[in-house]
């Protein structure tokens, strides 16, 4: 017998968006899965990685510890909504690539909402704010110090601080 589908509706990236889900299935995989939104990643799939990072009414979650039928009637931004509006770079994922934050880049989609939020709610953290906000997300290649670098780098640009 088939698992039962539910309907669920979601604004995501500003756009409404409609699919069905089952009870069981993680907000992650309805992303990627149903809606073929594939720049948010799965990792761990169990709330350590912080792959799956987006933001839930404007708070950055991981989505695969969320039911898809949970986000119903919610606004969810992945990395994809991240983007200008003309599809180029925003000024935070420009300073990822000149700061070299990234290498694989299987982080780099959680890092990129964490950092957001911060940026969102703090334009000028520290340092140690920077590292306590991507505290929750893993990162096997960078040593972290060119993610923090990264988002001084985007702080500074958008605060019109003169950082290249
Ligand atoms: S895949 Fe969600 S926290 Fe790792
Ligand atoms: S760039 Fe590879 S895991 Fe972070």
């Amino acid at each position: 017998m088939s698992e039962r589908r539910y309907p669920v509706a979601i604004e995501v990236n500003g756009v409404r968006r409609e699919g069905t889900a089952t009870a069981r299935t993680s907000l992650v995989d309805f992303l990627r899965e149903e809606l073929r939104l594939t720049g948010t990643h799965v990792g761990c799939e169990h709330g350590i990685c912080g792959a799956c990072s987006i933001l839930l009414d404007g708070d950055p979650v991981r989505s695969c510890l969320i039911f898809a039928v949970q986000a119903d009637g919610h606004r969810v931004t992945t990395v994809e909504g991240l983007a200008r509006p003309d599809g180029s770079l925003s000024v935070l994922q420009d300073s990822f690539c000149e700061a070299h934050g990234l290498q694989c880049g299987y982080c780099t989609p959680g890092m990129l909402i964490a950092a957001h939020a911060l940026l969102a709610r703090n334009a000028r953290p520290s340092e140690d704010e920077i590292r306590d906000a991507i505290g929750g997300n893993l990162c096997r290649c960078t040593g972290y110090q060119q993610i923090v670098d990264a988002v001084k780098l985007a702080a500074g640009r958008l605060n019109g601080d003169g950082a290249k």
